[in-house]
């Protein structure tokens, strides 16, 4: 198998199991929107998952793209989605679809540059904005330095506050947290000193903020 299939396997299988309640990537989604230019006509989202956050999109944009690798993710996303016919939701690989030039107002993408090649793929979803348009990144970061291991003790305890809060319990079901557990062997993140290194090559004036959830956000307007 492909690096390729195999997410696209995982992800099939975690489509199945996933619930549309808060996690910690949906916890982040209305400090994205806050980002989004004002006249958002037209929004692309990247890795799209259940639609979660192309939903969000979808409420202040005229139209939104929304592309996975899964088919389950797309399959699920799309029954969820049914009150939003401004949403096209596409089965597709971001590296091999040709996406067009200068089109989209907001170029999103949440918890998927870390399956992908970074730079190359920063680079073409640049080049999908229009000029003035926002790119929003949220993804993870691999943990280095006293830094992210104080933060990342600290994360435990508010994570566990948030679920028991936002959903009625401390963790997942068992079998979404396996799910999840046997498709993180084949993860690798960046760090966040490398992210803030490629984000200065190729974004110049993006910010780059740490969040409490293991992850972080770059927000850069073209
Ligand atoms: C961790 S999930 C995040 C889903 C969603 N953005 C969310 O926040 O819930 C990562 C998603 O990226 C998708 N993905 C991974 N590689 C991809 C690629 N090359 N092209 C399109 N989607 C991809 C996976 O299928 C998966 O649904």
């Amino acid at each position: 198998m492909t690096e390729t299939e195999t997410f696209a396997a995982d992800f099939d299988r975690i489509a199945l199991l996933a619930g549309d309640d808060w996690d910690h990537n949906s916890h982040y989604h209305e400090f994205l929107a806050r980002h989004l230019p004002a006249n958002c006509r037209v929004a692309l989202d990247v890795g799209c998952g259940t639609g979660a956050f192309s939903r969000r999109l979808a409420k202040t944009s005229e139209r939104v793209l929304a592309l996975d690798l899964s088919p389950n993710m797309v399959g699920v996303a799309r029954e969820r989605s049914a009150q939003f016919p401004n949403i096209e939701f596409k089965v597709a690989d971001v590296l091999k679809l040709e996406l067009p030039s200068e089109r989209f107002d907001c170029v999103a993408s949440i918890a998927t540059l870390h399956h992908l090649p970074a730079a190359s793929v920063l680079q073409k979803l640049k080049r999908a904005l229009k000029p003035g348009g926002v790119l929003l990144i949220l993804d993870l970061f691999h943990a280095e330095g006293l830094l992210d291991y104080a933060a990342g003790a600290l994360s435990v305890p508010f994570s566990f506050g948030l679920s028991l809060a936002k959903r009625g319990r401390l963790r997942p079901p068992r079998e979404v947290r396996r799910a999840w557990e046997e498709h993180g062997r084949h993860d690798t993140y960046l760090t966040l000193a490398q992210v803030r290194e490629l984000c200065a090559e190729l974004l110049p004036g993006a910010v780059v903020k740490r969040h409490l959830l293991w992850r972080y956000s770059v927000v850069w307007k073209k």
